[in-house]
């Protein structure tokens, strides 16, 4: 099927985005699947995508989310879109940093809005305080020990006032600030803040991307409940590896985790 058949463009712009390239190429969609499926799509089906290129839908039926969840955001009220990116600069093993840069440009993006309650929760979540305002699905191309392609998917709940039952922990900029924002200025910001952040990995910038990350990171240096193996403990947070995976240090010893194997314990 050609991708242009189930989705309803409304407008080709690209005048708020002051970097470079990403968002340079906006297209907005009225209705889709999902814009990380639609990105893959025109991947796979047409001429070359420009890097930077931004696919934003007002609603997706079937948007996805980490570990197969599935991804629901009222129509029209919230960000949900994806960013193409070309980071063939990065080796396979070293992709944990791009998903540190893209967190980082929306942390930077939203800090001035939001203030330091702001966290990045480990691997790619966005939290204010203890709530989740939003989250990341990066897919990765590979070819060899290359990244050929990154599609970054992005939600982030902006003015969604009432979530479902089943998302006690979600919240939204409406819901702390009490006001209305506009969808397209803040996702200007993101590019921009995003662009600047993969310009710095690709100038090799890596030290700085990852203490930065690390810095922002939610229980960071802090004793908080974990589970883990079907067992809860008390654990802190004192790094990532270069690979992505979390260290815990519990009673002097440091245990590596991947998403799977951990679960954060909240209220407890
Ligand atoms: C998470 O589980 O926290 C990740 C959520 C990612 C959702 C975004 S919305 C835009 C893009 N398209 C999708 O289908 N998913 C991502």
């Amino acid at each position: 099927m050609n991708v242009f058949e189930f989705s309803i463009i409304i407008t080709l712009q690209n005048n708020i985005f002051s970097g470079l390239f990403v968002g340079q190429n906006l297209l907005t969609l009225k209705e889709v699947d999902s814009t990380n499926n639609f990105l893959k799509n025109i991947l796979s089906n047409s001429k070359p995508v420009p890097e930077g290129t931004v696919i934003m839908a007002e609603t997706q039926f079937a948007g996805r989310g980490q570990q197969n969840n599935q991804w629901h955001s009222e129509p029209g009220k919230n960000l949900t879109f994806s960013i193409l990116l070309k980071p063939t600069f990065l080796a396979v093993a070293d992709q944990f940093d791009l998903t540190r840069a893209v967190s980082l440009g929306v942390y930077d993006a939203l800090c001035p809005i939001l203030g330091d309650q702001l966290k990045i929760k480990w691997p790619n979540d966005i939290y204010y305080g203890d709530k989740k305002l939003g989250g990341m699905l990066i897919e990765n191309l590979l070819q060899g020990q290359q990244i050929k392609s990154a599609i970054i998917g992005i939600g982030l709940n902006i003015n969604q006032e009432i979530f479902p039952d089943g998302a006690s922990n979600a919240t939204s900029v409406k819901q702390i600030l009490q006001k209305d924002y506009d969808l397209r200025f803040i996702l200007a910001e993101i590019c921009n803040n995003i662009e600047a952040y993969y310009l710095n990995l690709k100038a090799g910038k890596i030290d700085f991307v990852r203490n930065t990350y690390l810095n922002r990171l939610y229980w960071f240096k802090q004793n908080k409940r974990f589970k883990a193996a079907g067992t809860e403990f008390n654990g802190t947070i004192t790094g990532v590896k270069e690979n992505g995976l979390l260290v815990v240090d519990s009673n002097n010893k440091e245990t590596t985790y991947n998403l799977k194997e951990i679960e954060f314990l909240n209220n407890k």
